[in-house]
């Protein structure tokens, strides 16, 4: 597969199959993804990975503990244009794929704590980064996830990022075993997309490319 296949086909996926992932081949993409670049090399990233049994104690262990305050914020409060737009469209876009209306509110959180289960996903990881790194640091960790979504494309798998999952961040730190000083940034749900469900339609939009790059 070209890179630009891998990079047009990877989306979000939010319906999996129960198609188990392999062991050695999320082993392999997990390493080959740390071929992405970082400021002075420094690798920040550090990744926990859960799969076939790992997975199950995950779930388990997750099933009965509360959500908690955000460790960071998601996007800044009060987004303004355009992102507030561009946030906005993709949010009601995919609610229309499985015909959820605006004021269901019941149907927005189903979907919403579907992120819990990785939308089904068999296989998945944690993305921590230490928490005295600043903000070139965590692009650096921006570098390692979309590398591994890709390299995971070409190996027919499929993904979600998941930042839902600094609502979680307490209990995750403490199922994985992170230290005190790493800070989880988000979960990459990992398996094969389920093509029969409504919401896999979504295909995110873009911003025209005169409106944020300039040609100089
Ligand atoms: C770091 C990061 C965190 C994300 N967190 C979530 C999430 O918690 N739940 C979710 O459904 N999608 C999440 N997304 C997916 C975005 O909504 C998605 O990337 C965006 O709408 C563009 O769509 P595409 O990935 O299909 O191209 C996340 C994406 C990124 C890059």
């Amino acid at each position: 597969m070209h890179v630009s296949e891998a990079v047009a086909r990877r989306k979000s996926v939010r319906q999996f199959t129960d198609e188990p992932v392999d062991d050695a081949v999320l082993r392999d993409l997990v390493e080959r993804a740390a071929r992405a670049p970082s400021g002075g090399n420094v690798q920040p990233w550090r990744i926990y990975v859960l799969n076939g049994d790992a997975m199950a104690r995950f779930r388990a262990f997750i099933a009965d503990r509360p959500h908690e305050p955000p460790e960071y914020d998601i996007y800044p409060p009060s987004l303004w244009e355009p992102y507030r737009t561009n946030r906005f469209t993709v949010g009601e876009q995919m609610y229309a794929t499985i015909g959820v209306e605006r004021d269901d509110k019941a149907g927005r959180l189903a979907q919403f704590a579907k992120n819990d289960e990785f939308f089904g996903a068999p296989a998945a990881l944690f993305c921590f980064v230490d928490r005295r790194m600043g903000p070139p640091q965590w692009s650096d960790l921006g570098m390692y996830l979309q590398t591994f979504m890709l390299l995971a494309q070409e190996a027919g798998l499929d993904t979600c990022p998941q930042e839902y999952w600094t609502v979680r961040h307490g209990a995750v730190q403490e199922f994985v075993g992170a230290p005190e000083h790493e800070m989880l940034f988000c979960g990459v749900a990992i398996g094969r997309v389920d093509d029969d469900a409504p919401i896999n339609s979504l295909v995110s939009e873009r911003m025209p490319l005169e409106e944020w790059a300039t040609f100089l």
